[in-house]
């Protein structure tokens, strides 16, 4: 199976999905990484790792979303991906693209969905003083961060914590799920049927995983 990776800055999610496809724990090969923004350090990791690379700048493209969107997938077809798989890509995406790739994206996202929707996650649990926080993995639908939810980890959130320190201890875990995840979609058990996801049929999200 071919996996296209969609970034716009730092890859590490991307890291850890390549290193566990370098280490053979995901049967699958990174067709294509491609970032929206010039000089993502995701791109980087790519090239390091021998990965083909597209730059579809969307800073003062002078594109529509819609139009960004067709010249985004112009690209991603010439690679014929089976999965796509955003990893910090920050960009909504048009509903005629999502309609086209539902099934076969999937997204992570730094809150326990559907709490903290969009953008600030860490920020607005902190502020509500909750005492657990996490990361979700789900199938991309055309409501934002609202497909079907195939995964989550929680993190305790302590009194002396930051935004900082919150972050760390939540990417620690997306670098454990997400490759997780991809593997179960490479290996054919990970579907999206009438907007709910299911593993080995049963659906999902899974309790006792990861
Ligand atoms: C990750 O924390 C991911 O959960 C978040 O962006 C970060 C990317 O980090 N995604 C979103 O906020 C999507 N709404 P990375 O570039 O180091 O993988």
């Amino acid at each position: 199976m071919k996996i296209a990776v969609l970034v716009s800055g730092n890859g590490s999610n991307l890291q850890s999905i390549i290193d566990h496809v370098t280490q053979g724990k995901i049967p699958g090969e990174i067709c294509l990484v491609l970032s929206n923004v010039v000089g993502a350090y995701g791109l980087e990791r790519a090239q390091q790792a021998g990965i083909a690379t597209e730059i579809l700048a969307s800073k003062d493209s002078g594109l529509s979303r819609e139009e960004y969107d067709i010249e985004l997938d112009k690209v991603l077809a010439k690679y014929e991906p089976d999965l796509i798989v955003l990893a910090g890509f920050m960009r909504i995406l048009s509903y005629a693209f999502v309609k086209q790739y539902e099934g076969k994206m999937i997204n992570i996202h730094p809150s326990l969905l559907p709490k903290y929707k969009g953008l600030h996650t860490h920020q607005r649990a902190l502020e509500n003083k909750d005492t657990e926080h996490g990361v979700s993995v789900h199938f991309v639908t055309a409501e934002l961060d609202g497909g079907p939810v195939i995964l989550q980890a929680k993190v305790p959130i302590f009194a002396e914590d930051d935004e900082t320190i919150l972050a760390e201890r939540v990417q620690q875990q997306e670098h454990v799920i997400y490759p997780l995840v991809v593997k179960w979609f490479v290996e054919k058990r990970l579907t999206m049927s009438d907007g709910a996801a299911f593993l080995d049929n049963a659906l999902l999200p899974a309790k006792g995983y990861a």
